[in-house]
C-alpha cells in the first residue's frame, strides 16, 4: 500500500475506509472486513454517530490479532461544538473513550465553525460562535496540546481555505499536517492542492465517489453522478476496473489520500485493490481536465440566515460553487 510520509516518519497508508453515514449496526462488520482485506487506515468522526461501534470493532480486530494498534492509522476529528481551547482535549478525549484508543494518529479540526457545546449542525444564531468569540487560532493551540499531549501523533485540518489554513500557520509552532477536502475529478481543487502541497501538507479526498447515500440535508436535487461520468465510464472499461476504481485511483496517482466509504464486503475489498491502479499521464490529464465541476457537499448547511459565517470562510472565492 502507497504511504504518505509526515515529517516525523510517521506513514498515512494512502486509501482509508470511510466510516460516514455507515450505520450503527454495519460499521462494525464493515470495519472488521476492511482489516482483513488489508485496509491500515480508517476515517472516523463524532459526528457519524458510529465512533462507539468503530471502536468494538478495533478492540475485536487487535484481541484476535487482526492487527496490532501500531500497524494500523486511525483518524478523528474535533467536532464544531469543542473549539474552545478548555474543549478541545475534552472532545478527543470522549473520542478515545469511544473508540477505545489510548491516542489517535491523527486529529482533524472538521470545520472551521464554532459552535456551543452539545450543538450539532447549529440554526438559531445563539447556537453558534462567532470568530471573535473563538478564534480559529485559539483551537488551533488546543490541538497543538494534544499533540504535544501525546493524545494524537499527527494534527491537521478538514473543510479548510487557503486563507483560514494561513491563520493557523500564524499561530507559530506546529501548523497543519494534513488537509482533508472534498476532491474528485468533478472537484479538483487544483489551486488549494498546490498551496497545501507547497506548504509540505498532505491531503485526504473525501467524497471520492459522491457521497450518493448523503441524507438529505446535505443532498441537492439533479446532482451529476460521478459513476455515470462519460470518460470515467471509458476509463473503466479500458483498465478493466469498476468506475469506483478509476475514481479512487485518481487521488492516488494525484499524491492524495482517498477514503472511499462502503459498509458491503466485495466493495470495500474492490476499492482497496483501486489503490494498486496506475493511471496513464495522459488519462490523469483527462481526469484533471474535465470541464464540470461540483461540489456536493456544499457547505450551506451552516450558512443559514442566522449563521454568522458564510461560504467564504469555507471556500475558496466567496461561493461554494467555485469551480475551482
Ligand atoms: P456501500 O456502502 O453500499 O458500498 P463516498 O465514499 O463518496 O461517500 O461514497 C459512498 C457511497 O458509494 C455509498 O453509497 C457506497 O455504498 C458507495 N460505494 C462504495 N464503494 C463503491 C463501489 N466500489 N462501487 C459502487 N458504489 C460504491
Amino acid at each position: 500500500m502507497k504511504k504518505l510520509v509526515f515529517s516525523n516518519g510517521d506513514a498515512i497508508p494512502m486509501c482509508g475506509l470511510g466510516t460516514w453515514k455507515s450505520e450503527p449496526g454495519e460499521v462494525y462488520q464493515a470495519v472488521l472486513w476492511a482489516i482483513e482485506a488489508g485496509y491500515r487506515h480508517i476515517d472516523c468522526a463524532p459526528l457519524y454517530l458510529n465512533e462507539k461501534e468503530v471502536g468494538q470493532a478495533l478492540t475485536k480486530a487487535f484481541s484476535d490479532g487482526l492487527v496490532k494498534r501500531e500497524e494500523i492509522f486511525i483518524t478523528s476529528k474535533l467536532w464544531n461544538d469543542r473549539h474552545r481551547l478548555s474543549d478541545v482535549k475534552d472532545g478527543l478525549e470522549q473520542t478515545l473513550q469511544d473508540l477505545q484508543l489510548a491516542y489517535l494518529d491523527l486529529y482533524l479540526v472538521h470545520w472551521p465553525i464554532s459552535v456551543k457545546l452539545g450543538i450539532g449542525i447549529a440554526k438559531t444564531r445563539e447556537e453558534f460562535y462567532s470568530y471573535e468569540e473563538v478564534p480559529l487560532a485559539e483551537t488551533w493551540q488546543g490541538m497543538q496540546q494534544v499533540q504535544s499531549a501525546g493524545l494524537a501523533r499527527h494534527i491537521g485540518v478538514s473543510n479548510f481555505n487557503i486563507a483560514k489554513l494561513e491563520e493557523l500557520f500564524a499561530v507559530g509552532g506546529q501548523g497543519p499536517e494534513m488537509n482533508q477536502v472534498e476532491l474528485h475529478p468533478y472537484l479538483r481543487q487544483d489551486k488549494l492542492v498546490k498551496h497545501c502541497h507547497a506548504k509540505g501538507m498532505h491531503m485526504t479526498a473525501y467524497s471520492p465517489l459522491g457521497s450518493g447515500d448523503r441524507p438529505a440535508l446535505f443532498h441537492k436535487e439533479q446532482e451529476p453522478s460521478l459513476f455515470e461520468d462519460p470518460l470515467v465510464k471509458e476509463l473503466s472499461e479500458k483498465y478493466a476496473v469498476s468506475p469506483a476504481q478509476i475514481l479512487i485511483a485518481f487521488h492516488i496517482n494525484r499524491n492524495i489520500a482517498v477514503v472511499p466509504k462502503s459498509v458491503n464486503r466485495d466493495r470495500i475489498a474492490q476499492n482497496l485493490q483501486a489503490a494498486e491502479l496506475q493511471l496513464e499521464p495522459a488519462d490523469m490529464d483527462q481526469l484533471l481536465s474535465m470541464p464540470k465541476q461540483y461540489r456536493f457537499i456544499d457547505g450551506t448547511f451552516f450558512t443559514g440566515p442566522e449563521s454568522p459565517y458564510g461560504l467564504d470562510d469555507l471556500w475558496e472565492g466567496t461561493v461554494g460553487m467555485e469551480h475551482v
